[in-house]
């Protein structure tokens, strides 16, 4: 990401230079509201993110200033210091996260931008709470691992966000590596990198953006999460991770018919990741891509985060004979992600397009995912 508008503002903001840091987003091949069901996701990090410069400034203060929103916020770092500004809170609750863990923060200054679209489902929020989490445990020499990294993000959005997220989008965001999916157990935290190359063998990722922007603060987000966790309690387990659909069935009766439409959405789509991670070992592209479509309609018809600008989609990419085509990220809005064979993608872009813009009016916008190290210092 071009680093000239973030540097320029820091020095119109602040009369000096700092150091830049850069966290990226991510996409997730597959695993979707399985992280916070303590299975397993698939993401890879992506070469946009969240780039910012900082410097100590000397002070118990925060000086902010969001280059994209044209907002400068100031603010403390005690608990009560909370700032209002919905951006601002990010960086503040990484700060308090970072301080209740023993981390001594001084103040700072800082600029940021970004490039990973706001509310598009590829994780801006992660990207920007990561970028902080490694600038100011770098900067204040803060011994950190990058596992700590990833949980003051997530700690960040349960604590001062209001989303009772997964760990997935933090984690793909910190440990991110070029050219390399993550398999994650995010029960255990193991994981292992998957060489990930679709053009070798003639395939595109692609991100089909609606444009319907998600916002999962005070969503049903969360309300997916509690009936989850419903019903891991009446079948008496930590997490619905493991649980098989004859134990579901077996206590149908005592869960409501939303709840068990919850859960056997998630009950599949654990099988499926793990179908996707086989497949892949063996090349077989036809796998994974079937498995994306029944991920999409999962997420649609059970667990209810899809909605209809990302169905059609989905609709439009199968028509075109596209591989893989579903709806990414915690939904609400946002992108599909489709696999797609080299010689159908001309035409699946131009046909996505024209046909989504005759329906509802405008274009979806589209990224080609290239996948890229994580968090680091420029
Ligand atoms: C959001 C959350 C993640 C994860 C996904 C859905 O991105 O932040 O933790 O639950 O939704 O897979």
């Amino acid at each position: 990401m071009d680093n000239t508008i973030v540097r320029s503002k820091f020095q119109e903001h602040f009369n000096t230079t700092g150091d830049l840091y850069f966290s990226p987003g991510r996409i997730n091949l597959i695993g979707e509201h399985t992280d916070y069901n303590g299975g397993f996701v698939f993401p890879g990090a992506i070469d946009k993110g969240i780039l910012a410069e900082i410097k100590v400034n000397g002070t118990n203060k925060v000086r902010a200033y969001s280059v994209d929103i044209d907002e400068y916020v100031e603010f403390g770092m005690n608990e009560e210091d909370a700032p209002e500004q919905s951006w601002a809170r990010y960086i503040f609750g990484v700060v308090r996260e970072i301080i209740k863990r023993g981390g001594q923060v001084g103040g700072f200054d800082t600029a940021f931008a970004g490039d990973v679209p706001l509310g598009a489902g590829l994780s801006s929020s992660a990207a920007l709470e990561s970028t902080f989490a490694y600038a100011l445990t770098t900067i204040f020499q803060i011994d950190t691992d990058k596992f700590e990294l990833a949980k003051i993000g997530q700690a960040t959005e349960h604590n001062y966000c209001g989303v009772k997220c997964g760990i997935m989008d933090q984690f793909a965001s910190v440990f991110g590596k070029k050219g390399h999916l993550i398999r994650l157990d995010c029960r255990s935290l193991e994981h292992s990198y998957f060489p990930f190359d679709p053009a070798a063998h003639g395939y595109r990722l692609v991100l089909v953006n609606s444009c319907v922007k998600h916002e999962l603060v005070g969503s049903p987000y969360n309300d997916r999460r509690a009936s989850c966790e419903r019903v891991a309690k009446v079948l008496g387990q930590e997490f619905l991770r493991g649980a098989t659909m004859a134990q579901l069935d077996a206590i149908k009766d005592q869960i409501s018919e939303e709840d068990y439409k919850r859960a056997r959405y998630v009950i599949g789509e654990e099988r499926r990741v793990l179908d996707v991670c086989e497949a892949l070992e063996k090349d077989d592209y036809e796998t994974v891509g079937a498995r994306m479509y029944e991920t999409h309609w999962g997420m649609s018809l059970d667990y209810e985060v899809s909605c209809e600008e990302l169905d059609f989609l989905a609709t439009v990419a199968k028509e075109c004979g596209v591989t893989g085509s579903r709806i990414m990220g915690g939904g609400f809005g946002g992108c599909t992600i489709n696999l797609v064979k080299e010689e159908l993608y001309d035409n699946f872009i131009a046909t996505a397009t024209a046909k989504f813009n005759e329906k509802y009016g405008h274009e979806p916008k589209i990224y080609p995912v290239i996948i890229s190290d994580g968090s680091r210092k420029l």
